[in-house]
This record gives C-alpha cells, structure tokens and sequence, in this order.
C-alpha cells in the first residue's frame, strides 16, 4: 500500500499584520484536523511559518484526493471563522473562491503531494516558505540534485550516479499546467536556462532516474494568476524524499546557506535574500526578511515522528545573521533598480494607475 504525504498551506489571517497566526487560530485549525480527519487521515501535524499555516497530513487515499482536499479547505474556514472573531488581519486570505470544489489547488492554498511505497525507512523533508513564491525553491533544487559542489553524493553513492529527472513548470500560463522535463546531468544547461528565471519556471516535481521514484514536489501556485490582482504571495511549500538513493538531508540543506535573493519581502513587491528560520517563526523586519523553515520526519505505515527542526542549529544562527547584512544592504537602496521587482511583477494595481496619468503628462519635444 502506498503512502501520501499531503501538504496543504494557506494565509487565513494573521496578528499585527502578515506577521504570524494566532494561537486560537492555529488551535482551531488543528481541532479541526483532528476531529474531522479522524478515520480519513493517518496523521497530521500542523505548524506555521511566517503567517502561513501548513496541515501535513498523512493517508493512503493517493494525491489529489476530494476528502483530503476538502478536510484542509474545512479547516482553513474553521481558522477563519476565528481569524474574523479576533479581528486579524488578512482573515481568509487565501481562501480564494467562496466554495471549495473538488480541489484545493485552484482556490489559493498552496498544495505538495508525494505518493510512494514507504522504504524500510523514510526519512524526509517538509519546507515552507514565506514572504516569497515558488521560485525561490529553484535555485536549492538545482544544486542539491545537479552539482556535486553542494551534493557530494553524485560522486560518493552508485545510487545517485544516473541522476535525477527535473518536472519545469511554466507557472505564466493560465490555460493549464505547461511542463517540461529535463534530466541532469546532460540537460544541465537547459535546466539552468529555465530556472534562472524565478516567477517563469519553477520545478514541480523531481524523479531518481535510478529507481524512478518521486523525490521532490514543490506547490507552484502563482495567487496572482488565481485572484487576477495582488492578494499576497504565493508563500510556497515543498516536500523532499532523502538519504539512500536520494541526497541526504545535510546535501539537500546545504544551498539554503547561500541565502539568495528572491522575489517577495515586502508587499510581495521586492527583492530580499532568503532566511533558513526555525519552525513557528514569525515575521519582522519590511515585512520580510523572506524566510524559509524545514522540518525533518520519518515516517512508518503513515505514522510520523515529531519533526526534528533542521534550522535550529548554531551554524544556522551564523548563517541567519550574514543573511541580516544583505537584507539591510539591498534596503539601503529602497525601490531603487533591482530592489524593487520589475513592473510585471509588482503585486499593487496602484503603481498601473500612476503610470498611467504620467504617461498621459509626457510630450515629445518637436
Ligand atoms: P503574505 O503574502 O505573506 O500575506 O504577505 C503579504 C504582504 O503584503 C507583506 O507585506
Ligand atoms: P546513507 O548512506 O546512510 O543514506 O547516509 C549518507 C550520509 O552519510 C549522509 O551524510
Ligand atoms: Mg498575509
Ligand atoms: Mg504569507
């Protein structure tokens, strides 16, 4: 019998502004899960990052499942019923359409789903990020599982020497999901010629070309393609398979010390280097930085231990702080050039309108 991990994320409300959920909040939410799940979900665990709260469930009903879907959906209204008793900010934000049909993807939470036959023992990754899109996974990814610069293993175990095959998504089109696949290491080029471009293409899903098992699957929600205008970023969540045949933990972590810029901070407008924080954080400085947290689970028959935090660890606090200089350093330069997004990508209609009765002040001079 196979396994599903299913993680499901959505905004519905948050204290002091998109800063971090509230305890109430968080609470029905997990009251929720555990009442209606009862039966239908193995296990569950629920955490926040940012002002996102993330259900990930376990079950054997496959991925894409209606009563999956619809128990996160349920939940997330449960939330925002106290979101709005308590005044939050932004309550049922995320929550995009008035009713849920069929499937949350769509509808504004964010969703990563993995389907598999456990191993002996597994051994895996669930990241959530926020303040910031789906992209921002790209450039982690492309290291862990293409450069043996980051990921020893390509060159250390047999099991990974085939390598992997990357799902690209074209995230721009709205008529439907435009993939692409590419394998590393001999399509390399390509896969970089596509990933350097963040709110373009963003990997979906990666495969062990060894086994053909499914490794990796990120959410590639773009809210902005939901919504038709800015209603937050897309804050995205994504699970990692590892060790064995898959890279380890630490090979799979080790890109985020890099601390990239990415899309996001804050209005979902500007650029602002990418923090690895512990779980449960919130949210502070220009409402960014963005952040990412990871919690590391095993699990056994759908059975989850309680997650180790992979960013709770010294060498992070030295990483956190260098992450530090560069959001202050590229603020330092405000909404100038590349610290601001560029036009198509600025999340507030306002600037479109001001654009426009300047462009209408413009002479050509004869
Ligand atoms: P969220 O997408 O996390 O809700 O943030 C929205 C925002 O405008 C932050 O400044
Ligand atoms: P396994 O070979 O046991 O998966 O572990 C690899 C390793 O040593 C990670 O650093
Ligand atoms: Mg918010
Ligand atoms: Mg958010």
């Amino acid at each position: 019998m196979k396994t599903t991990l299913s993680v499901i994320k959505a905004d519905v409300g948050s204290i002091g502004g998109h800063i971090q959920p509230s305890k109430r909040l968080l609470e029905a939410v997990r009251k929720h899960v555990a009442t209606e799940g009862r039966g239908l979900v193995t296990d569950s665990y629920i955490s926040y990052t940012g002002d996102d709260i993330a259900i990930l469930m376990t079950h054997s009903r496959g991925k894409g499942n209606e009563k999956i879907h619809q128990l996160a959906w349920d939940a997330f209204v449960a939330g925002t019923r106290v979101a709005k008793e308590q005044g939050l900010y932004g309550a049922g934000q995320d929550l995009l359409k008035d009713s849920f049909s069929g499937n949350v993807k769509g509808l504004g939470p964010a969703v990563a789903e993995l389907d598999f036959d456990e191993r002996p023992n597994e051994p895996f990754l669930f990241f959530a990020a926020d303040k910031t899109d789906p992209g921002a996974y790209n450039l982690p990814l492309y290291l862990a599982f293409t450069d043996p610069m980051y990921n020893s293993g390509l060159i250390l175990s047999p099991a990974m020497s085939q390598g992997f095959r990357f799902v690209i998504m074209d995230v721009s089109c709205t008529e439907g999901d435009r993939v692409v696949e590419l394998n590393a290491p001999e399509d390399m080029y390509d896969i970089a010629a596509l990933l350097r471009d963040n709110q373009r293409f963003v990997v979906e899903a990666i495969y062990s070309r060894t086994s053909g098992e499914v490794v990796v699957s990120v959410s590639t929600t773009r809210l902005h393609n939901i919504a038709g205008k800015y209603t937050g970023k897309d804050d995205p969540v994504m699970l990692v398979r590892v060790q064995g045949a898959f890279p380890a933990t630490g090979e799979v972590l080790a890109p985020f010390n890099i601390g990239h810029y990415v899309a996001g901070f804050m209005r979902g407008s500007h650029t602002g280097p990418l923090m690895p924080v512990r779980s449960n954080s919130g949210i502070s400085y220009f409402d960014g930085p963005p952040v990412v947290s990871c919690q590391a689970f095993c699990v056994s028959k759908g059975i989850l231990t309680e997650p180790a935090d992979a960013f709770d660890h010294p060498y992070w606090d030295f990483v956190r702080t260098k992450v530090s200089q560069k959001a202050t350093d590229i603020r330092a330069q405000g909404f100038s050039g590349v610290s601001m997004l560029h036009y198509g990508e600025l999340e507030y209609g306002g600037i479109v309108e001001k654009m426009k009765k300047l462009e209408n002040m413009f002479k050509v001079r004869a």
